[in-house]
């Protein structure tokens, strides 16, 4: 069994939703001691770009087609990561929202990974995901607080986004910790932060991979 943490935050140990994560982990392999955990940080990483070839081959493979010489390359460095996505069991998501939304950096990699043949095919009767046996877990941090009943819900562009983008592929199984708001005062940050590392070790604990 196969974990790959996504973290979409620049902040290293700074990172309010990293160390969250750390706690929903640590939790995690404590409960399944066999089970693999990857990291993959994307501040880290150099994506490939997605343009010119990339997206020629994208349309040609979309269209049926064969891929001409000069984009077997590029669409080889794309096509690995969206194959390597998919040998995963589950995902854990680490994202502060930015911009009401996620960090540039995951929706670069949301843009290199979903391909359709690989992680979703497109059929008559619509779009069928290719990843429906996975499992999501998301944890995100926000500076405003975006929960049900308050004003600013109509702005989180982050949780619907991720539940949609990741819903095209099939994974459908997805848990969310939202730890809000986290820019209001020192004492409201350290509250809420010890909250969401509670949810978290309950999240890990009720966890069945
Ligand atoms: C570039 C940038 C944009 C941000 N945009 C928002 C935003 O739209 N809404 C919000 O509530 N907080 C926003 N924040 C605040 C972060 O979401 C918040 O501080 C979060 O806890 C940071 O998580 P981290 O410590 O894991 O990096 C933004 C922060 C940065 C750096």
């Amino acid at each position: 069994m196969k974990l790959l943490h996504i973290m979409a935050s620049p902040r290293g140990e700074k990172s309010r939703t990293l160390t969250i994560s750390n706690e929903f982990l640590t939790t995690l392999k404590l409960k399944y001691p066999n089970l693999t955990i990857e990291e993959l940080d994307l501040f880290q990483v150099k994506l490939p770009e997605v343009y010119g070839n990339t997206v020629d081959a994208k349309y040609a493979l979309m269209a049926g087609g064969i891929l001409e010489e000069q984009s077997k390359a590029s669409w080889e460095e794309i096509s690995n990561y969206s194959n390597e996505f998919l040998s995963y069991d589950a995902f854990l998501i680490s994202c502060p929202m930015w911009n009401f939304t996620i960090p540039y950096k995951l929706k670069h990699y949301i843009d290199v990974i979903m391909q359709a043949g690989i992680l979703f095919n497109f059929t008559a009767n619509g779009v069928e995901g290719l990843a429906s046996n996975k499992k999501m877990y998301c944890i995100t941090s926000r500076g405003n607080d975006y929960s049900e009943n308050s004003p600013m819900h109509q702005f989180d562009f982050q949780e619907p986004y991720l539940r949609a983008i990741f819903g095209l592929a099939g994974i459908f199984d997805i848990s969310f910790i939202n730890s809000q708001p986290m820019d209001f005062t020192h004492g409201i940050t350290l509250t809420n932060l010890s909250l969401a590392k509670e949810q978290a070790v309950s999240m890990a604990q009720h966890t069945v991979l």
